[in-house]
Order: structure tokens, then sequence, then C-alpha cells
């Protein structure tokens, strides 16, 4: 809001040369305290007015005026700007109890449709910690994209069909163990489909057999398909415990398999417009004119690959939900992949091509290396969140004993760990998988986070605040970093959503509880002058931190 105010007031004093969006792109926010809340630089101006930077700051200093601002300096060829601090609490609170459950929210989504197409892992393989990415990456930017007011539908795009399907139907048969895949289903698939990889590296022949079986899939055969229908049923069973305490939910599970009858139409499609090419037997879509390789459609064998499905799956997704935008929230390495199928339906005239999305991130990385599911490498991902829980567990039992529910809480706070150490980063940077760092109360930290909260839940009750007669004037001096800090949120959630980068409000909760702690490490609540305002003021970052970590897909218990 000050922005805003500060803009107008000086492009109307610079005159019509000057657009306020302009100036207001200038401004900045000072890094120390006590060169102010706001500060305009003058030095662009300095050519075209003929003055110093300087001599321009004072002038224009001297015209401004506002309530909001309780004090104009200059320095250097700057204009500082000290905001008023009851006021700006003032009008951050109020806004907040006019209706604290809409606080945060936006209309700009409203009647459009977001499509997310997350997760994505493959049947008989691991889980992997790519898979776990996209997972809490692509929820969570559906619960931000809600809370801009879009509807969202969360897709699995489960990885269920392919070539290496009928490998894993030759491996099977020939080395799998019934008992072993009932007792530990993707453990033994892998087992049989790495067997199956360094045994054909010596023997063509079983590469021949692999693409047999597949055949024998796509025709349906009954042997082949039973047995496929099978591996899948124990495969989804097992990711079904990982999303179950991840408490993550899809609103479909439709799989590459569902558009294997659907892939003719879209092949015929591109026929038709003249897009199809022969190269090498195979039928390609060339992209030349954009500078990419060809988009494999049909390999020479007959057979549909990746591509095919997802542009299929593209084309079905628009009819059945008329999105405005298509999230692809999976990995750097598919790039190429994602610019392929936006640029042939670009070509195929789907004047829609441009609202998919390829939302890509980086690794998880142990000891800074890639953490691989092949060579039997498997880091378990059930594991890996178990570990977490326990590993909560011990920390919770050292700092609070007595706790009641002490083992859903433990789950809260080393799944949330998880969650989090993961929505800190960026997402296009790589990741260090460490449980130790996620699971501390005093780093950057989901436990830090729910501490925090729970420290606001206990200050309330000890204070015995009265939420429905809360006082938005506050004076203490102690609390402006805090105030400045909760005031972001609505901003902080529309440019999340907009970067899809849910970092961004993991970063800002961070802040908000570091302001809190600062502030209450100092400040005398219950029992002060001031308590009703500090206490609303509490309120207002309980409800803030709960909030947001609810966005994240992180709970925040009450006690820990
Ligand atoms: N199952 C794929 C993999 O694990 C990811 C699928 C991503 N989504 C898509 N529409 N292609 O690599």
């Amino acid at each position: 809001m000050e922005k805003q105010i500060l803009a107008l007031q000086v492009a109307h004093i610079l005159g019509e040369e000057y657009r306020r969006e302009w100036v207001q792109q200038q401004i900045e926010t000072p890094k120390q305290s006590n060169h102010g809340d706001l500060a305009f630089p003058c030095f662009p101006l300095a050519k075209s007015l003929k003055k110093s930077p300087h001599r321009i700051a004072e002038e224009i200093a001297a015209h401004l005026k506002h309530p909001i601002f309780k004090e104009v300096q200059t320095l250097g060829g700057y204009i500082n700007i000290f905001l008023d601090q009851g006021f700006v609490a003032e009008h951050a609170l109020n806004q907040f109890f006019q209706d604290p459950e809409a606080y945060g929210t936006h209309e700009f989504g409203k009647g459009k449709t977001v499509v997310l197409d997350m997760s994505a892992p493959n049947i008989a393989k691991p889980f992997s910690m790519g898979h776990l990415r996209s997972t809490v990456i692509g929820n969570a930017l559906s619960n931000l994209a809600q809370t801009c007011g879009y509807e969202t539908v969360k897709i699995n795009y489960i990885g269920d069909y392919g070539t290496q399907f009928g490998k894993l139907l030759a491996a099977y048969l020939k080395w799998g163990e019934e008992e072993s895949l009932r007792q530990n289903p993707i453990q033994e698939l892998t087992r049989v489909y790495v067997k199956f990889h360094h045994a054909s590296k010596d023997n063509p022949s079983l590469i021949e057999e692999g693409r047999e079986w597949f055949k024998k899939l796509e025709d349906n055969d009954e042997e082949a398909v039973a047995l496929w229908k099978w591996f899948k049923a124990v495969s989804l069973e097992e990711f079904e415990k990982i999303y179950k305490l991840l408490g993550i939910t899809f609103d479909s599970t439709r799989g590459e398999a569902y558009y294997n009858d659907k892939m003719t139409a879209t092949i015929n499609m591109l026929q038709e417009n003249g897009l199809l090419e022969k190269s090498d037997g195979a039928q390609v879509v060339r992209l030349d004119e954009e500078e990419l390789p060809p988009c494999l459609i049909r390999k020479s064998n007959g057979t549909t690959i990746y591509a095919t499905r997802d542009l299929t799956a593209a084309i079905d997704r628009k009819q059945m939900y008329d999105f405005d935008e298509a999230l692809y929230v999976v990995g750097h390495e598919q790039t190429l992949h994602f610019q392929q199928i936006k640029h042939v339906l670009k070509k195929a005239e789907f004047s829609w091509a441009d609202q998919l999305k390829h939302v890509s991130f980086g690794m998880m990385l142990q000891d800074g290396k890639k953490m691989s599911t092949r060579q039997g490498k498997t880091v378990l991902l059930e594991q890996a969140l178990q570990e977490a829980i326990s590993q909560a567990a011990k920390n919770i039992k050292e700092k609070n004993p007595e706790l009641k529910d002490a083992q859903k809480v433990a789950e809260q706070v080393g799944v949330g760990a998880v969650i989090f150490h993961d929505l800190k980063h960026d997402r296009r940077n790589d990741v260090e998988f460490s449980l130790e760092d996620m699971l501390t109360f005093e780093g950057h930290t989901a436990p830090y986070l729910q501490y925090t909260y729970a420290r606001t839940v206990s200050l309330l009750e000890k204070g015995n605040f009265d939420y429905n007669n809360p006082v938005t004037d506050v004076q203490t001096e102690s609390a402006w970093g805090l105030i400045k800090t909760i005031r972001l949120f609505p901003e902080v959630i529309e440019k999340a959503y907009k970067a899809y980068d849910p970092s961004k409000l993991a970063r800002h909760l961070l802040d908000v509880a570091r302001h809190f702690n600062k502030f209450y490490a100092h400040t005398k609540v219950v029992g002060s002058e001031e308590e009703q305002a500090l206490l609303s003021l509490i309120y207002a970052v309980n409800y803030q931190l709960k909030e947001g970590l609810s966005i994240l897909g992180i709970q925040a218990p009450e006690n820990m």
C-alpha cells in the first residue's frame, strides 16, 4: 500500500513525463533499518532533470506527506521514508481480523481451472526422490492455486506403460518368485528387472524376448495383461502407503496405459495436419523451425511412445477439464520432452498449447551425488519417512517427555520436516537430503516453525486472548519487524503461485517465525500494558503460520 502511495506522490511531483508504474518499480526496501522502511533513489532522474540526485531528493522530499509516512529523510541521492508503525499495524491487523479465513486469499483465479500433472511414479519401480519432489511441490502448488481462487485437479499420471514392461514380464517369468513378490513387490520386481538389465548385456536374445512380451501386452494377450495388472495393483498399494504418510490425495490416478486406445486418433490428427514424416521407418514430427530435435511419435516396429501418450493425455485433459493452465511438475531431465509436446500441439494449431507449463525441478542429492534407484542403490522412500518420524519422536521425547499424543506429533513433525526441507529450496535447484538438517529445532526447518506455532498457542492461552475483541493498534517498538513481515502474506501467496515457487512462502514463514521469536525474546506480553494488542498480533502470527504450513502440506500440532 505504502509503495503505491509513495509512487503516486512522487509521480505527481515529477509531472507527466514520469509514469507512476516506473516510479513504483524504482522503490527499494532498505536493508538497514536506519535507512527507513522505503527508499526512492533519485540517480536515474539526474540526467533529464539536470540536477544532482541529492538536490532532486531534497526537492521531492519536501512535498511528500501522508499519515502513513512518519518521517521523510534524504541521504546521498536517496529519499528514505520511515513508516508510522501504529498506522501500519492497525491497517494490517484490521485487514486480518475483518475476515481471518479470507486473509491471504485472492480472486484472480476465480472461474479458472489448473490441472496439475504430479507425482507420477512408475509401477514396478521404487518411488524415487524425484517423485517425492514432484508430489510435494505439486501438492503445495495446488493449495496455492486454490488460495488464489482457482479450481484444481491433481492428476497422478502413473507410469504404467512402455516397452520396459515387456522386459519386466520376460524377467519375472524367468526369475521371479511369487512369494517374494507378495511380501515385497517393488523389491522383487526391481530385482528381476535389474538382473534382466545386466544379463541382456551379454545376451541380446533377451532383448528380443522383452520386445515380444511387450508386443503381447499391446495385443492384449491374456497372460501378459494379467501379470501386468497384478504388478500394477501391488505397486499402487505400495505407493498408497507413501501418500498416506504424506497426507496427499489425488483427484485422478489415470496412468499412461489409459491412453493406449486413444493414440490412433492423435496419430491420425497429426497425419491430417500434414505433420507426420517418415524417418528411418519411424514416424516423427519435425521441429526444425523450433530448433528442436524431431518428436518421435511411432517407432519403426509400430509401437507408440511416451510422447504420443503425453500428447493424447493433454488433448483429453483439455476436453475433460477445459483447463486454463496445465502444470507438469516433473524434473529438469524432461525439459526437452515437454518442449516437444508443446510445440507439436502448437503446430497442430491447438490454441491452448501455451497453457502447458513444465514446472521443472532439480535433483535430490546425497553427499553431493544423485540419489539413484538403479543398480540396487535404492533409497527406499518409505523407510526414509519412517526414519524421519522415529528421529522426530526421539527429539520430542528429549524436549518434552510428558507430551500427550507424542506419536501423532512425531509423525506430523517427521513428515513435515521432509516436506519443508524440499519446499524451502527454490525448486530449480538441487537439494541435499539430510535427515539431521531437516529435523533440528533451530534451523530453517519445519520443526522450528511448528515449535514456534505451538509457542503462540500457549501464549494465547496464557493470556486468555479473546479474538472477538482484537486491539489492532500496536505501539510496542520491538513488534515493528514482526508487523512488517506478517503483512506481506497476501503478496507472498500471489507471488509464490505466479512463479510456481512454494519456496517463496516457505521462506516467508521462516521470516515470520524468526521475527516472532526475536520479538518474544525482548518483550513482555502477558501482563504488559499493551497485552491485548500484542496478543492480537500474536494471534495473527499464529493464524498465518498454521495457514502457511497447511498450504505447504504440513500440519501444525498445538503442543510439542
Ligand atoms: N512417470 C514419469 C517418470 O517417472 C513421469 C511422468 C511425468 N508426467 C508426464 N505427463 N509425462 O519419469
